[in-house]
């Protein structure tokens, strides 16, 4: 039907008689000659009718927004001045020699070009929506990083293999898609969190390196970088320690990122304990693209007369942090007040603050509505620690560990990025050394940090017992700009570990049996020592592509509320089928249409 893609047609091509096939991007009547922008999935190129070919021009003049066409005709020079630089095929354009409506089309609801389209609409009419030539661009890269990284875990020696998605709760720690069993009356399947627990079973197997580009399904909340469905990397391998996973993952990030987006990433990759990573940023996913560091106060306040500050640094669970930004004498009480707005989120209570005018003048030098109640000691060592100089600004978070973690972590992202103490590069880090429990207070127990097939290190099998909060696990994150892209672990394959680590989060016998019995069982005949990582397809993608969102790096997305709003899915089901699969509702719509 055709013989170019319009977006490849170039100077290559002059006189050449070509046929392409596309929609009509825009149609501009000149003065007796009609110009349509031909788009197909390679980009657009300029057609131009005249009334010399009346029949062509007839069709033409009918031609609306997203008609399907196909185009007869030569390529030519445009005429000099007219040409667009901007365009692959902005030399040239195609003279009509003949025009075939293929299609026409309704009047679309939105301009494909338009920048400030709303989710909800592009959503509504996403088939409309991948038009556009940056969703046509996002999916293209998509498949382009799916596919490197396949061919690059078969070069290592993986295999695919496919696990169920009809199957019972796997462990990552978010609420379960359930499907109801037609056949089992009361009787539920899960969608799987992730194949975790199938694919250390293919290492019981023997398969030894196994790799699967697969959906996983969580019922949580969603946010831009978290879907209910969305797509991991997973991989596990045998007689691999934590050494030969990162090493290989490092090395196909890095051998994707060159080919897919000519980007160079780091080698190695650093590495940064948990402990650290909290320290000194707050977060477990540092943006070390970021060069603004939290400083250490706890210590120091202790016994200030400031009680906002003294209460959490004596309090078990508490913390006081500083944040210094250099140059930060320059904000506004308006932008401090506005920080201050936005650290209360994440729970903070308010937001202290010391602008250094004149170290050289002591307490005079400093503006702040603290200082007045903190003594001499405090303060140098506030001072000394940040390394504040003159004209810095330093903020405060005083609380629970967790509120002055999170608040001053997701401060120092944002006035990084807003006041220029960022770099503009690819900054990847493992995380370490992470906990193997997290103490849960509103349950009053410890949960798994990771999910609870994750090996203790070595040496710290005894604390499971005795101080839980202490031993530290084989688990590694990869984390890209601020974002989790990526988890795994070196795996217990020892039953009696197992059990040490099911005894401190009180998984109790029975519970043990009913939920993972199956591998239990497995890891008795001969599981040899493995370990594997799963890398977030999305939110990868969603980096390379610059996108704000996973949503658009995903060909049919839900939104925030988990709602497809194309199909309209969730939707309500009729009677029969309700009653097939043994399910009665509490409040039947009133009305079924
Ligand atoms: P984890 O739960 O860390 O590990 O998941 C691995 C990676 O998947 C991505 N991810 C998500 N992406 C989009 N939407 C979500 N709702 C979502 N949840 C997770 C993240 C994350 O780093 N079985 C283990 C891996 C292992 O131990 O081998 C697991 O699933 O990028
Ligand atoms: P107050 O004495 O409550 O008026 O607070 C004095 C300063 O401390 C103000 O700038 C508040 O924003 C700040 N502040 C109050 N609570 C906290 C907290 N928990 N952490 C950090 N700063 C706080």
């Amino acid at each position: 039907m055709r013989t170019h893609y319009c977006g490849a047609v170039t100077a290559a091509d002059i006189d050449t008689i070509v046929t392409l096939c596309g929609w009509a991007h825009r149609r501009r009547d000149h003065g007796g000659v009609i110009f349509i922008d031909l788009r197909d999935r390679e980009g657009t190129v300029q057609v131009v009718v005249d009334p010399d070919t009346p029949e062509a021009f007839r069709l033409a003049e009918e031609v609306r927004s997203e008609y399907v066409l196909k185009v007869e005709g030569r390529v030519r020079r445009r005429p000099p001045g007219t040409e667009n630089p901007n365009l692959p095929t902005g030399e040239v354009e195609v003279i009509t020699q003949r025009l075939e409506v293929l299609n026409p089309s309704a009047t679309p609801p939105f301009q494909l070009d338009d920048e400030n389209l709303s989710e909800n609409v592009r959503l509504t009419y996403r088939y409309l929506d991948l038009r556009r030539p940056v969703m046509q661009r996002n999916l293209r890269l998509r498949y382009r990083v799916a596919k490197l990284m396949r061919d690059y875990l078969d070069a290592h020696g993986f295999i695919e293999i496919e696990t169920p998605m009809l199957t019972r709760s796997t462990p990552e720690g978010a609420r379960d898609y359930l499907v109801p069993s037609r056949v089992h009356d009361g009787m539920f399947y899960a969608l799987p969190q992730s194949p975790q627990l199938f694919k250390q079973l293919l290492m019981v197997s023997g398969f030894d390196r196994y790799y699967q580009i697969v959906k996983c399904f969580r019922d949580e909340d969603l946010r831009a970088d978290r879907q209910p469905e969305f797509t991991q990397v997973d991989l596990e391998a045998s007689f691999m320690d934590e050494e030969g996973i990162m090493t290989l993952v490092e090395g196909m990030l890095r051998q994707v990122f060159k080919a897919a987006i000519d980007a160079d990433l780091p080698d190695p990759f650093p590495r940064m304990p948990y402990s650290e990573a909290m320290r000194l940023y707050g977060s477990d996913k540092p943006d070390l693209r970021v060069s603004l560091v939290l400083t250490e106060l706890t210590d120091v306040m202790r016994d200030v007369e400031f009680k906002v500050f003294a209460g959490p640094a004596n309090a078990p669970d508490g913390r006081v942090a500083g944040l210094l930004i250099p140059g930060g004498g320059e904000l506004t009480r308006g932008e401090i007040d506005a920080y201050t707005e936005f650290v209360k989120i994440y729970g903070a209570k308010g937001l202290a603050w010391i602008k250094v005018n004149d170290l050289a003048r002591g307490r005079e030098g400093l503006q702040s509505p603290i200082v007045k109640n903190l003594h001499d000691a405090a303060l140098t060592a506030i001072l000394t620690r940040t390394g504040a100089q003159n004209g810095d600004l330093i903020f405060f978070g005083a609380d629970r560990a967790k509120i002055v973690n999170d608040a001053l972590g997701a401060l120092r992202n944002k006035i990084g990025h807003e006041k220029g103490h960022a770099v503009n590069e690819w900054r990847p880090l493992w995380v370490v050394d992470f906990p193997m429990f997290e103490w849960n207070e509103d349950d009053k127990r410890w949960d798994a940090l990771h999910h609870p097939f994750t090996s203790p290190k070595p040496g710290h099998e005894d604390w499971l017992a005795s101080d839980p909060g202490r031993a530290l696990s084989r688990a590694y994150d990869i984390v890209l700009n601020g974002w989790e892209v990526g988890g795994g672990s070196i795996r217990i394959h020892d039953e009696a570990v197992q059990e040490k680590v099911f005894a401190a989060l009180a998984i109790g016998e029975q519970e043990r049996r009913n939920k993972f019995g199956f591998l239990l069982d497995a890891l008795k005949y001969g599981a040899p020592p493995h370990g594997g990582l799963a890398l977030g397809l999305d939110r990868l993608v969603a980096l390379m592509a610059g996108a704000d969102s996973i949503r658009d790096v995903i060909a049919f997305p839900k939104t925030q509320r988990a709602n497809c709003l194309m199909t309209g899915a969730p939707n309500r089901v009729d009677e029969r089928q309700l009653r097939e699969l043994h399910i009665r509702l509490r409040n039947p719509p009133a009305v079924e249409g």
